[in-house]
């Protein structure tokens, strides 16, 4: 039988080889600092095809269109990411979120602030990033504002490029800068 210093002893000793062994598969994500994108860039390319069930712009329906046109519509989105430009090239993951028209007739804007993350995984980095600013027709420039796994502490922007518009197919392309 087990004293209870000696249970203690062996719950710590576990504790400790998990958050060993947890640092270890995580080398780049905890332990480097400055993380490891600092001042560097990475692109990837979101991919949108309206036959597929990724895009729903019944997730929200505006207020009351009378008086405050689409104000509180929201479109929830979720996309692929892949390397390159073409739909079949490699898969790293997806980009997740949703949109919300934040202007009232008195507004006569038309500001969609967003909010996503995206989940990333080219074989070497992996991790989510977060995302969020204001999703506009001509440039798109969302802050990263933090992320896990390699990603944590990330901080930097996002510039959003419509490459491919060919309907049912909308291919953007994300340039993330690391600050
Ligand atoms: C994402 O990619 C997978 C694998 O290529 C594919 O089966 C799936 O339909 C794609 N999903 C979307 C929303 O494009
Ligand atoms: C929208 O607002 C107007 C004015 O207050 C009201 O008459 C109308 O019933 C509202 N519509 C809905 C769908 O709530
Ligand atoms: C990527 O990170 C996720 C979340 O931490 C983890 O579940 C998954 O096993 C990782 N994949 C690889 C290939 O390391
Ligand atoms: C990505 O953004 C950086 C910084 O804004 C810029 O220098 C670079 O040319 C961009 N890359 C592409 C492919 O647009």
């Amino acid at each position: 039988m087990l004293s209870m210093k000696k249970i203690n002893q062996v719950a710590m000793a576990v504790f400790v080889t998990a958050v060993l062994s947890g640092l270890s598969t995580n080398v780049i994500s905890a332990a480097s600092s400055p993380h490891p994108f600092k001042g560097k860039h990475l692109e990837y390319y979101a991919q949108l095809d309206v036959r597929l069930p990724g895009i729903s712009t019944a997730f929200i329906p505006p207020i009351n269109t009378t008086v405050s046109a689409n104000f509180g519509a929201g479109t929830l989105f979720a996309l692929n990411i892949t390397e390159e430009v073409a739909p079949s090239s490699k898969l790293l993951g997806s980009v997740r979120g949703y949109t919300v028209e934040t202007s009232y007739l008195g507004f006569p804007d038309s500001w969609l602030l967003e909010v996503a993350f995206v989940e990333y995984n080219d074989g070497k980095y992996n991790g989510t990033l977060q995302l969020q600013g204001l999703a506009q027709q001509s440039l798109t420039e969302l802050a990263i504002t933090g992320g896990s796994g390699s990603f944590r502490g990330a901080k930097g922007y996002l510039v959003v490029t419509l490459v491919v518009d060919s309907l049912p197919t909308r291919t953007f392309r994300h340039n993330l800068t690391f600050l």
